[in-house]
């Protein structure tokens, strides 16, 4: 069959094809003709090829929306659509029919939507140029999409009076999403959201003040875009009331469009016609300004859900966070409900009989404005947390000129931006240091951590019961690893898939050829970069680029970074992906904006003792997790302040562990070895002994004595010779039973005192020269936490510069 095609025939048949094509495009689509949902199928075009209705490929590739969208620009930006609730099968039809004009069926013929008009007999249909899908009799229009808007209003299309925008339920989701914007029969535009489940709406968060009291004829009557972008009410009077007042001149070079995201902002955007260098939708106007400002109505949630945290973005977009110590309902949901990962409430703090159970997190620019059952005025800062504290009923005491607001569950329109000068102390409970949930095995892990908060609010506060329940946690987590990896076993090569692999090409373009250095380290360089976690958001993140990797083969290399991926805790940085392209390894983390540890603590302005010291018991949870509940153990061998980061909330999260086997470091060391960071490198790496976790003990007491102190262990220009190494001068003065010199004149410590000299005899417990004295991590974070007594350090070993010396 092929030799009788003639190349050349081929070919002029190629060239006939897209002339075919342009001609039915500027044609009008007569009855019967139709268009099926196949991967190829070609849309319905307007004129001039700006708009095309046809079928649009949904993440799930079966699935098809019946859509127009601007054919010109390259990313789909689509503008209307048919059955955002049902998505069309493969194969289903969309066939402009004489009685009923556009009709979607899927492949059994069944009836998905149809265009919805009273009487006419149907001649023909065009895609306007406009953007307007209209289908005629032979005198009239009888179904415009114009008429039947979804999210988006185009120039030249109105909205009249009782009409509507509804948004989408995410980007990439297009059933019937929470929000609308209306023009009501009284003449305002507002935007309101609505109950899903009732279609109940809720009071207005915008409102266009276009109702004229005086003189009603007068109020507005249409909601319009223009084609040079001028987007308002018309009022009965032919007067306007703008609703673009933005930076932008309304101009004839751009397309214009209107939406209403899925995130409740109504956003005009422009694209401009010519083909210049920058070509995408830039944002002329939002409505409202800001989102995660607006107040909302009493009830109901404001853009993001409840519990959670709105922060806007440089797009005024909104951005959905759940405070430390939750996370979210349904994980697929981003602007969904947060709920804590702890049990709360006065049932459940009635169980302990320890006073102690919460810490509170305290959030700068926060606030949940409504959902108060108590305020509490005057009222000093201290006097606020510890109402909070004493009441079970509280979950979180916002702080502001105007008093102390005591509030409730669930915490509706949480805000975090520069114009709130509140702050918040979220109630977030001590004794639960399991962790975020790994993707791979959410129902286990919940379950495990209800049963170990049941367990803890069961039994007793007494140490041995501390004991036995750290225990249980270990040993449950170990068991679950154990499964894990004989999982693993089966296919040694398989990484999580939620590690996400990255060619060469894609690290260089995430990192701009790696052009912005965060740091160096003992493995290479890390690098600023971008990645995009969907079509629509970008996250930052730091590559490290291993420059010294020993593993000759990719297996080996994969599963080095498997066990790095298998470990999820809230005090370590996340790994997020890799890449092993020939001589190209490296490592993709979440970027952490606010720095090392290092800066924060070396830096001009004094961290305050009470962030410090929540730092230090992170930096011990996160490192009783890699010790004690990761199989294969993992030892860190180089904690430093440079190696802890801190997050959006000024939680600690240690970084670069489980590297050593990466980098062809072994677990027996001998000098020429020794891995880690002069200052903080145990006495062992200098003998031929093998290394155990209690390296790190080591490391955490030196660096834990430079938290509570805010200097370096080894300062040179402190004028004082006995104050030089700080580990000698903490026991010298631990000694003389003066510690507080250690912390100089820092108030907030001295008033903390029974605080100051656990932590500082915790540190001196962790140098101690002899491997054995040394306590174990989950040992050191019980010390911390107060729920052992600390005895008194040994100071036995006269030998070695480190410990201390009588
Ligand atoms: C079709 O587009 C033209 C401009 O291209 C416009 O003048 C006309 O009003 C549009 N018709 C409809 C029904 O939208
Ligand atoms: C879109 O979201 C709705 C509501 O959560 C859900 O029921 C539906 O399955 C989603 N559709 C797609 C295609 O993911
Ligand atoms: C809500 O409105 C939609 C149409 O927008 C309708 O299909 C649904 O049945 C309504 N739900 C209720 C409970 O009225
Ligand atoms: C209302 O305004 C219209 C047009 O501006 C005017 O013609 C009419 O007289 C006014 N009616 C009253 C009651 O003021
Ligand atoms: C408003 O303008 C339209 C067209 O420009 C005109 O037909 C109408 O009479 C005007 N209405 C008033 C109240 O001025
Ligand atoms: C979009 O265009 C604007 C200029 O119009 C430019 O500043 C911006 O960087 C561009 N954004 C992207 C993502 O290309
Ligand atoms: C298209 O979308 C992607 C992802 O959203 C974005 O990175 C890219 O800059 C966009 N391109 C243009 C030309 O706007
Ligand atoms: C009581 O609370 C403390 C935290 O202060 C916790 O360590 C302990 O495990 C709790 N006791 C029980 C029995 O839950």
């Amino acid at each position: 069959m092929a030799s009788v095609f003639h190349p050349l025939f081929s070919a002029y048949i190629l060239l006939l094809l897209p002339l075919v094509a342009a001609q039915s495009s500027a044609g009008d689509i007569r009855p019967s003709t139709f268009i099926e949902a196949t991967d190829d199928a070609n849309p319905w075009l307007s004129s001039s090829n700006h708009f095309a209705l046809g079928f649009h490929q949904l993440e799930n590739k079966d699935q098809f929306l019946l859509a127009i969208w601007y054919y010109k620009i390259p990313n789909r930006t689509i503008v209307w659509y048919a059955n955002g609730d049902k998505p069309a099968p493969r194969r289903s039809k969309v066939e402009l029919t004489a009685d009923q004009g556009l009709v979607l069926t899927d492949p059994n013929g069944l009836l998905i939507w149809r265009s919805d008009f009273a009487t006419g007999e149907v001649a023909f249909a065009t895609m306007n140029d406009t953007g307007n899908f209209v289908v005629y009799s032979d005198s009239e229009s009888l179904w415009e999409s114009f008429n039947n808007p979804t999210d988006t209003l185009l120039p030249t299309q109105v909205i009249d009076r009782g009409g509507l925008l509804s948004s989408r339920h995410k980007e990439n989701n297009f059933s019937k999403g929470r929000f609308q914007f209306r023009l009501l029969p009284d003449g305002n535009a507002v935007l309101n959201s609505i109950n899903l489940e009732s279609n109940f709406t809720y009071v207005a968060y915008y409102i266009s003040g276009t109702y004229d009291q005086q003189n009603s004829s007068n109020s507005g009557f249409q909601v319009r875009l223009d084609q040079d972008g001028s987007f308002y009410v018309l009022r009965g009077n032919n007067q306007t009331h703008s609703l673009s007042v933005g930076d932008e001149a309304p101009s004839a070079d751009y397309h214009y469009r209107a939406t209403l995201n899925f995130d409740g902002v109504l956003t005009l955007s422009s694209y401009p016609k010519n083909t210049g260098s920058s070509r995408n939708w830039s944002v002329v106007k939002t409505i409202p300004d800001n989102i995660c400002t607006t107040n909302f109505a009493e009830l109901g949630s404001g853009t993001c859900g409840f519990n959670s945290i709105c922060t806007l973005k440089p797009d005024k977009r909104p951005e959905c966070k759940c405070p430390p110590g939750y996370s979210l309902s349904d994980a697929n949901e981003e602007y969904g409900n947060c709920q804590a990962d702890f049990m709360q409430g006065c049932a459940a703090d009635a169980q302990n009989s320890s006073q102690d159970l919460y810490k509170l997190v305290e959030l700068q620019n926060t606030d949940w404005p409504t959902s108060d059952y108590e305020r509490i005025n005057p009222c000093s800062v201290n006097d606020c947390k510890a109402y909070c504290l004493q009441d079970c009923l509280c979950i979180v005491a916002v702080y502001n000129e105007n008093g102390c607001w005591k509030k409730s569950l669930p915490l509706p329109y949480g805000r975090q931006d520069t114009q709130v000068t509140s702050i918040s102390f979220l109630k977030v409970r001590k004794d639960n240091f399991a962790h975020k949930t790994p993707p791979t095995m959410p129902d286990k892990k919940g379950n495990q951590n209800s049963l170990i908060i049941l367990i803890s609010v069961l039994l007793g506060s007494s140490v041995f019961v501390n004991f036995l329940l750290v225990g249980i946690l270990c040993m449950g987590s170990f068991f679950l690893y154990q499964k894990k990896i004989s999982r693993n076993q089966r296919n040694k090569t398989i990484i999580q898939s939620s590690l996400r692999y990255f060619n060469y090409e894609e690290m260089e373009d995430a990192t701009n050829g790696f052009k912005e250095e965060l740091g160096r380290g003992s493995f290479g360089i890390v690098y600023k970069g971008v990645i995009d976690t969907d079509s629509q958001h970008q996250t930052g993140v730091a590559v490290k680029k291993l420059d010294r990797v020993v593993q000759d083969t990719d297996k080996e290399f994969r599963t080095e970074v498997s066990v790095i991926a298998q470990t999820h805790h809230r005090n370590l940085v996340k790994l997020l992906g890799y890449c092993d392209e020939s001589q190209h390894r490296m490592l993709v983390y979440e970027y952490l904006s606010n720095g090392t540890l290092a800066s924060f603590l070396f830096g001009d302005i004094k961290p305050s003792w009470n962030q410090r010291t929540e730092i230090a018991v992170g930096i011990a949870r996160g490192l009783c997790y890699l010790h004690e509940e990761c199989s294969p153990q993992i030892i860190h061998c180089d904690i430093k302040p440079q190696n802890i980061l801190l997050d959006d909330y000024y939680e600690a999260r240690i970084s670069d562990f489980g590297l050593s086997k990466l980098l062809g470091t072994d677990q027996s060391f001998t000098n020429t070895n020794i891995r880690g960071t002069k200052g903080y490198v145990a006495p062992e790496w200098f003998k031929t002994v093998p290394v155990s976790v209690k390296v790190d003990v080591y490391s955490f007491g030196v660096l834990l004595l430079e938290i509570i102190c805010c200097r370096r262990n080894v300062a040179m220009d402190v004028g004082e010779v006995e104050r030089e190494i700080l580990t000698d001068w903490a026991c010298d003065c631990f000694l003389e039973g003066a510690v507080d010199a250690l912390v100089d004149s820092d108030a907030e410590a001295l008033s903390d005192k029974m605080k100051l000299e656990r932590f500082v005899m915790a540190a001196l417990w962790c140098i101690q020269e002899d491997i054995s004295f040394r306590p174990t991590m989950k040992k050191v974070l019980l010390m911390l936490e107060g729920i052992i007594q600390v005895p008194a350090p040994p100071f036995t070993s006269p030998l070695t510069s480190h410990s201390c010396q009588i």
